[in-house]
Order: structure tokens, then sequence, then C-alpha cells
């Protein structure tokens, strides 16, 4: 559902109604109150009024013209097209973003790894709460073919990206496959794999006492 924005002024107020998902509603609400308006509730969860002290329609113009920019970001990331599921497992939008737990360089295959995790993951990395990681934690890892330097060789760097993959915890979800969501991104377009999350299970079957994760988070001094 887009966004349906009314306004109008009366002698004293304005104000102000939106209809439109609730995610949106909210990004919206922090943007409207923040510019001085009086939130009075909403009939349900995709309506919501507001009330904009003061007749300026000074105000309420600019209030629209900020709404007019928020919804132009939301719509537009709301069309931006993601990969399908792998495994059933939704791509994990915004995973480049997070923060990195480890890296790690295979010899055998010549590719470097980064391994992240979304904040829950990163927080019980960082204070060694992972046998067993928490339910919510996500863990990344981003493999990459090598490269030389060009300026220095001995330093090994990113060349193209092979593919991303994600172990998504959830103890109840994914009792078949061991507390964790299996699921993998290929190359560039970011093709999801469909091949099963027992090829993933197998080969960490040698951790299933470490919860089946291999990485040993880097050490991260903890300054804040
Ligand atoms: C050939 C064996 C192998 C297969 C198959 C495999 N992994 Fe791994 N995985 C590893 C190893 C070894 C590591 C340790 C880090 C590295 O690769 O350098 C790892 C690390 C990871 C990590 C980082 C957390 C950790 O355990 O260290 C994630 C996330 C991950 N794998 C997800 C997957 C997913 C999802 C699949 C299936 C689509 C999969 N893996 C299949 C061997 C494998």
């Amino acid at each position: 559902m887009p966004l349906f924005v009314n306004a109008g002024s009366g002698q004293r107020t304005e104000w102000l109604t939106l209809r439109g998902f609730a995610p949106s509603l909210n990004r919206m609400h922090s943007e409207i109150t923040a510019l001085g308006g009086k939130d009075l509730g909403g009939q349900d969860t995709n309506v919501s009024f507001y009330q904009i002290a003061g007749g300026k329609s000074m105000k309420l113009n600019t209030i629209l013209v900020a709404l007019f920019l928020v919804s132009t970001v939301l719509i537009s990331n709301a069309s931006e097209k993601l990969p399908g599921p792998s495994h059933g497992i939704s791509y994990p939008s915004g995973w480049q973003d997070w923060a990195s737990i480890s890296v790690s360089h295979r010899t055998d295959n010549n590719t470097l790894r980064m391994i992240l995790g979304n904040a829950i993951a990163v927080k019980a990395a960082r204070s060694g709460q992972t046998n067993p990681w928490p339910d919510g934690a996500i863990l990344g890892k981003v493999v990459w073919k090598e490269k030389q330097l060009e300026n220095w060789k001995a330093a090994i760097s990113p060349e193209q990206l092979v593919h991303v993959e994600f172990m998504f915890k959830d103890s109840e979800k994914y009792t078949s496959t061991y507390g964790w969501g299996w699921a993998r991104w290929v190359g560039d377009k970011q093709e999801p794999f469909n091949n099963g999350p027992e090829v993933c299970t197998a080969c960490h079957t040698p951790v299933k006492d470490r919860d089946w994760v291999f990485t040993d988070p880097a050490p991260f001094p903890a300054i804040d």
C-alpha cells in the first residue's frame, strides 16, 4: 500500500492524516514529531493523525516536504529487487554494513574470507557467548578470489566475489538443522543456492560441539 497523505488547515491548527504500512508510518512519525507535529493517535496501525499547532502553513509545508523526501527514499528502497530466498530464507539485506568478527585465508583454494555478524552476533562474539550463540545471531561469510596487490606483491587482497553465506541462529525454528538456518547467495548476481542445507551441515560437522561454528572471533580491543 503506498503512503497516502491528507493535509489541511483550520483557523488555529493544521492537520495531517497518514495512511500506509506501519513501518513507513513509524519512520514518518519521528520526522513529524521532530518538526512539531502532535500525534493524536490513529484508528488502527495503518492510520495516524497529527495536529500541527499554530496554523502556520509554513510549518505544514515544511512537514510535507520532509514527508515527501522520506517517502521517496522508502519507496525507492522498497522497489529495490532483492535476490530470491535460499533454503526458504530471505536475503538479509543490509549485511554489507555489519561489523566484522574475523577473517580467514584458504590456502587450498586461494580465497579470502571475511566473517561478519549482525549486532546480536557481534556482541556475542566480543563477549565470548559463542557456545551456544544466542538466538537472533546471524553469522555471515563473504568469500573472494584472492589477488596479489599490484604495488606490494606479498600482500594478498580480495578480487572477484565468489559467494556470501549465512547462518541464522534460531534454536526453535531450525531444530532439524541443528539450531541454524543455512543460506548462500552466489556471485555478483547473488543467485540463491538451493542444493539443501545438508551440504552445509555435512561440512560443518567437525565443529558440532562448538555450536557448528568454525570461526574463533578475532581479538578486538575492548575500548569504546
Ligand atoms: C567444504 C566445507 C564447507 C561447506 C560445504 C560449507 N562450509 Fe561454511 N565453513 C567452512 C569452513 C572451513 C569455515 C571456516 C571459515 C573459513 O571458511 O575460512 C566455514 C565458515 C562458515 C561461516 C562462518 C561461521 C563459521 O562457522 O566459522 C558461515 C556463516 C558458513 N560457513 C556458512 C555456510 C553455509 C550457509 C553453507 C552451505 C550453503 C556452508 N557454510 C557450507 C566449511 C564449509
